[in-house]
């Protein structure tokens, strides 16, 4: 699906190594320097809403989202120059490939396979045009994550080609984007639902406000918004984007039940791991249905009482989600300049979840109401 040079159209040596480029251009230290710029972008986006109005919340935070793909990710040929042919293809080639019809007959001759292939050949000449033009230069010093992939070196020391670091990058924007826009507009709905947790996680904003002041966002601060942190990730048990994953068994090996019935796995077989039903299982998760952050506080841990696979809203093992850190990062910034700047009140009923996509979304529009306010230590 990203071209001919990544993903599972190469051997598993290279897969490992393509791995491991993606996953260092998110290390923390990495993140760190895309701060200020997915600051600056939550800023200006949020500086177009007036003083007050009604807003589809999950279209918003799509947008939104997009943008810092574009700056963070993507870099500044494409934020300054192409942005609006980018977001359109990106859009149709995201839109079309989380289709169940396009995963069960990926290479089926529908308008939506044709569809997603166009979108991906056209974005891949322009990510290659970008990628040519910055090997060709020397004295780059962009700081993005395609610079990055551009930098990166196999063992031997070949550096990455054009396909690998236009097929990785979009990967990236595939694998991110939605699952963000997603989490981050049902952590609003979530919290504009719980007037509790709605009143901690801004009690939480006024405390950093009076510690580090009103316009300060560092990457050690957000770290600190343990409240939100905390609100997100029940979010994501309880609404995880990719509702189940699935591996090859390499080995036989044995599953026993807590009845003590085991049941023998055989090699080549695959198994599905259903990260839905596995986050409401409630002699993990006290009161499943309810929402609360604070079972993955310090006295309780339940995302620990079944071992390192009890929470896998980002899968877990070898092919675990990469970019698990940028995802908290980009909805901690939206979540706390909302909570800082809006009143905001959820208008249309708490919605229900779309079973139509690979992503499970919130079904229709998510409406809700803001108020300008200035939040003060
Ligand atoms: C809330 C947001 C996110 C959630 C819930 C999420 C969840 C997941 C899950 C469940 C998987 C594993 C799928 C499987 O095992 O088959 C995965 C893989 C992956 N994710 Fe995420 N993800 C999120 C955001 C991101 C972001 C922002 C990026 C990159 C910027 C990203 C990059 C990746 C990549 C590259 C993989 C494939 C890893 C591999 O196959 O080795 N994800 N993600």
């Amino acid at each position: 699906m990203f071209g001919k040079d990544v993903g599972h159209a190469v051997g598993v040596t290279v897969r490992t190594e393509q791995n491991r480029f993606v996953s260092d251009a998110l290390i923390p230290s990495k993140l760190r320097c895309h701060v200020g710029s997915m600051l600056q972008e939550v800023e200006d986006y949020f500086s177009e809403w007036g003083q007050e109005g009604t807003v589809d919340l999950k279209q918003e935070l799509e947008q939104l989202l997009m943008l810092i793909s574009g700056q963070c990710l993507l870099g500044k040929e494409v934020r300054e120059k192409m942005f609006g042919e980018v977001l359109t293809l990106l859009h149709q080639l995201i839109d079309n490939s989380l289709r169940l019809t396009t995963v069960l007959f990926p290479y089926a001759p529908t308008p939506t396979n044709r569809r997603r292939d166009k979108a991906r050949v056209r974005l891949s000449e322009l990510f290659a045009e970008i990628v040519r033009s910055r090997k060709s230069t020397t004295n780059q010093i962009e700081e993005d994550v395609l610079q990055n992939l551009i930098d990166a070196r196999h063992r031997d020391g070949r550096p990455t080609t054009e396909g690998e670091v236009t097929g990785l990058i979009l990967s990236l924007i595939f694998a991110g984007k939605h699952t963000s826009s997603t989490t981050s507009t049902w952590t609003g709905a979530r919290l504009l639902n719980n007037p509790t947790w709605l009143a901690a996680a801004v009690k939480e904003q006024e405390r950093i406000i009076e510690k580090y002041g009103e316009n300060n966002i560092t990457y050690n601060i957000l770290q600190e918004m343990d409240v939100l942190q905390r609100c997100i990730k029940e979010t994501l048990r309880m609404h995880p984007p990719a509702p189940s994953f699935l591996r090859t068994v390499h080995k036989n090996f044995t599953v026993r039940t807590r009845e003590g019935d085991e049941y023998e796995i055989p090699r080549g077989h695959m198994v599905a791991s259903p990260v839905l039903f596995n986050s409401n299982l409630p002699y993990i998760y006290k009161d499943p249905e309810v929402f609360d952050p604070d079972r993955f506080g310090p006295s309780r841990e339940e995302d620990r009482v079944g071992g390192k696979y009890s929470y896998t809203a980002f899968s877990g093992g070898k092919h675990a989600c990469v970019g698990e850190n940028y995802a908290y990062m980009q909805i901690k910034m939206i979540w706390s300049h909302l909570l800082r700047n809006f009143e905001l009140e959820l208008v249309s009923p708490f919605p229900k979840t779309s079973w139509k996509k690979l992503v499970l979304e919130p079904d229709g529009k998510v409406m809700v109401w803001y108020k300008r306010r200035r939040l003060c230590s």
